[in-house]
């Protein structure tokens, strides 16, 4: 239930997190930029501080679906409206829904796509995604633009980590074993990728938040 098969490309990086690489080709990778746009001129990138000591992200945030992930001073939540226009979230592309069918077969709908954007400095620390009510769907990760050097472990902070270099086009499924799996990005290695004007990354992760 949930997990993904594997397809012809695919790579298991970790029990149950597999790699797609070039899931998404040049045409579905910009069209999916477009995509994204729309949904930032009607959601625009904030920056989440975190929630104990009020440090600013080094990536900007939106979302699209029902459901949005914020963190600010009062936590880490998924909240249905912009924590600043106080607007509902724009839907979801029908894209993502498509790519979810593709890659999270049997798993209920997406409720939350949370949209990174990696600027050519930033990062993000080694975490777990576990602000969902419910873990049994996977977690499902697009990159746009930049490569950028993933890091991924066990559910234990403390576990050995691998690296890979996620490029534009590329989807990981955290499935199974690997749902709660630590992961993080390292860096961005700018000017990889001509699929963004402005350079750097998006990365969109489609969740299931309520059991
Ligand atoms: C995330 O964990 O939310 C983002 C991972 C990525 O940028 O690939
Ligand atoms: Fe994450």
């Amino acid at each position: 239930m949930g997990a993904a098969r594997p397809g012809p490309a695919a790579l298991e990086i970790a029990p149950g997190a597999l790699w797609q690489r070039e899931a998404l080709d040049r045409a579905a990778q910009e069209a999916l930029v477009a995509d994204i746009r729309a949904i930032l001129a009607e959601a625009p990138l904030f920056t989440p501080t975190m929630p104990r000591t009020a440090k600013p992200f080094s990536v900007r945030m939106s979302n699209c679906g029902p459901l949005g992930w914020v963190s600010d001073a009062s936590g880490y939540r998924y909240q249905p409206f912009h924590p600043e226009t106080r607007r509902p979230w724009p839907p979801l592309p029908r894209a993502l829904e498509a790519l979810w069918t593709r890659f999270a077969p049997g798993a209920p709908p997406p409720e939350a796509c949370l949209i990174n954007y990696y600027a050519p400095d930033a990062r993000m620390s080694l975490h777990q995604d576990r602000d969902e009510a419910d873990f049994t769907a996977p977690v499902l990760s697009v990159s746009l633009g930049d490569t950028a050097l993933f890091r991924i472990g066990s559910d234990s902070r403390r576990g050995a980590t691998r690296s890979v270099r996620l490029g534009s086009g590329d989807v990981v499924v955290l499935g199974g074993e690997s749902r709660l799996a630590f992961h993080g990005i390292d860096r961005i290695l700018p000017g990889t990728s001509t699929l963004l004007a402005e350079g750097g990354r998006f990365n969109l992760t489609l969740r299931r938040v309520t059991a």
